[in-house]
């Protein structure tokens, strides 16, 4: 893939009011998007799931985030995160371990930094008065435990927003059980996030999938896209279950063994029969069944459970897929979730539904592309993502911090 950035220009000022209108005809680039079309390792500024909070010991474990190498590593119950590259020789920090409670010593010459500043606290084959000590810091990473999972902060030294107000709200004021899955994948994150949010590709692709064997799909539908917050929703507006396709013939997602297609289109779930709603998830209105925030979080909203997903940029070419799925239940309620998602949820959905999109994205290969009428909600998406990376950019530069160059 070969981006650049080119936010300023001559045509800058036509894009941006082509980006207004929302759609761009014929064949595009991305550089209507110029931050989005950069930000192939991600958008810096944002809280991101790494790993199962379990999995973080009093070991280094190495994490690889938005291009950058750096470790987490648990001490006095808090988990804290440092930048991997010993600046002494450039060997990974990680490979070394703790010798002192609340630091961490490199494995080569034993340079010893504290895991809340940074600071060199020790050169241990140098002596007790070794003079290099105070004059190395090391980067830190703000880190954080939610939902089960560790998330890094990765900015450009601003002050992290609370991680809460990053979380889907539903999650940060509700007790909820959650089944949960971290995949590395390749491909870049933006595809995976496009993937999820795209109007067309479920009712076609996923058309076969055990998980929608006995659920029936419209063959198409209208759509319109609604921000509400920070978020942004597919709202159906017309579903249409079969259609003739001119000179072609009859074409229908049905089938016997399918349940029967709901009389009217419902916002919440967009498939199978009337169920009651769980009443946290009713409490939310949302707008439409699937919506997706910064910095690349999809959430699709059933009836009875809310599956959400996070593209984490590992790096240009690969991304984490964080699939939580989320049943808003308390005490013994929670037991048949454990029966359903460990029986079935997890393999079916989890599994082989979302390996669909795994293969889909790993051979997506845009731009160039030829968007057609329901690529609106791409469009969307990345709009919002445009809109809200330059907004941070303007915060920092009023802060007189430089964002680190995306493209680098
Ligand atoms: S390379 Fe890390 S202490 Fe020498
Ligand atoms: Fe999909």
């Amino acid at each position: 893939m070969t981006e650049t950035a080119n936010a300023t220009s001559p045509g800058a000022p036509k894009r941006a009011a082509r980006r207004r209108q929302g759609m761009l005809p014929g064949r595009q680039d991305w550089s209507t998007w110029p931050h989005y079309q950069a930000a192939a390792s991600g958008f810096r500024g944002y809280w991101y799931p790494v790993c199962f909070a379990d999995q973080v010991g009093d070991k280094p474990r190495k994490v690889r985030l938005l291009g950058e190498d750096l470790f987490v590593i648990r001490d006095g119950g808090r988990i804290f995160g440092m930048k991997d590259r010993c600046p002494h020789r450039g060997v990974p920090l990680s490979y070394g371990n703790k010798q002192f409670p609340g630091t961490v010593s490199c494995v080569y010459h034993g340079w010893t930094f504290q895991l809340e500043t940074g600071d060199l606290v020790a050169a241990i084959t140098d002596g007790p008065r070794s003079p290099i000590c105070g004059k190395v810091r090391q980067p830190t990473y703000d880190v954080e435990e939610r939902l089960g999972m560790v998330w890094v902060y990765v900015g450009d030294g601003e002050r992290p927003h609370p991680i809460d107000e990053q979380l889907p709200e539903e999650l940060v004021d509700n007790a909820a059980v959650l089944g949960q899955r971290i995949q590395p994948r390749a491909g870049n994150w933006r595809f995976a996030c496009e993937n999820g949010y795209d109007e067309g590709h479920a009712k076609y692709l996923h058309r076969a999938a055990l998980w929608r064997l006995f659920k029936p799909m419209p063959v198409w539908n209208t759509t319109k896209i609604v921000k509400r917050g920070r978020w942004i929703y597919r709202v159906q507006e017309k579903q249409y279950w079969e259609a003739e396709f001119p000179g072609l013939g009859r074409w229908s997602g049905q089938a016997w063994y399918k349940a029967r297609p709901p009389k009217e289109t419902r916002n919440i779930g967009n498939t199978s029969s009337h169920r009651e709603v769980n009443p946290v998830i009713a409490a939310q209105e949302f707008p439409g069944f699937a919506s997706v925030a910064m910095p690349g979080v999809l959430r699709i909203a059933y009836p009875t459970f809310i599956h959400y997903e996070f593209y984490v940029p590992v790096d240009a070419d690969n991304h984490l897929y964080v699939g939580v799925m989320a049943d808003f239940q308390k005490g013994v309620r929670t037991l048949p979730f454990y029966v359903k998602y460990l029986g079935a949820v997890r393999w079916l959905f989890h599994g082989q539904f979302s390996g669909q999109d795994r293969w889909m994205v790993e051979v997506t290969d845009a731009p160039p592309e030829r968007l057609y009428r329901p690529d609106e909600s791409l469009l969307q998406w990345r709009r919002l993502a445009e809109d809200t990376a330059e907004a941070r950019l303007d915060r920092l530069r009023e802060q007189g911090l430089t964002p680190a160059d995306p493209t680098a």
